[in-house]
């Protein structure tokens, strides 16, 4: 695989088709899952206009950070807390179209707006971290970032 990436162009869903095919030939040949967040992370993050896109884990029952780009983050989350405990706990993927209408919402920094939270599963549909992308505009994500940002969440399993 190439060190250096095209950075994806055209409409959303097209940029998350070539984007989607990049993170499958750099990820599937990396086991580390470390490894693996860190270029998902950086690959998003340089593809699209985000404000923060990272990773959480699962560790000793909370979400420990992990690979992310963007400013610094908590770096704990206690399960059900915030944005990000709550995708834990409800195991689904959370779209919040403005932050300040999001109850318990955890304010890493004031100019996030909007924010995406996906689920990543194990094999025994347990979830081991989070994917979690903010924007600095309001109602950035909808159904089609939900979409290929589960596909994408799944190459992380
Ligand atoms: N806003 C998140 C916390 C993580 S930061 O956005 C990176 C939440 O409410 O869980």
């Amino acid at each position: 695989m190439a060190e250096h990436l095209e950075i994806a162009q055209g409409s959303k869903t097209e940029k998350y088709s070539t984007l989607y095919k990049q993170i499958v030939a750099l990820t599937e040949s990396e086991p580390d899952t470390i490894a693996r967040m860190a270029n998902v992370a950086a690959m998003i993050h340089a593809t699209f206009d985000f404000w923060w896109t990272g990773f959480y884990r699962v560790q000793d029952n909370m979400l420990v950070l992990s690979p992310f780009q963007g400013p610094l983050a908590c770096t704990r989350i206690a399960y059900g807390r915030g944005v990000c405990g709550t995708a834990w706990k409800e195991a689904t993927t959370i779209i919040v179209r403005n932050v300040e209408e999001f109850p318990g919402h955890i304010a890493c920094s004031s100019a996030s707006k909007s924010e995406i939270v996906v689920p990543i599963f194990n094999t025994q549909q347990q979830v081991t971290g989070v994917l979690d992308i903010d924007s600095q505009y309001l109602a950035t994500f909808d159904e089609c970032d939900r979409e290929w940002l589960e596909k994408i969440a799944a190459l992380l399993s």
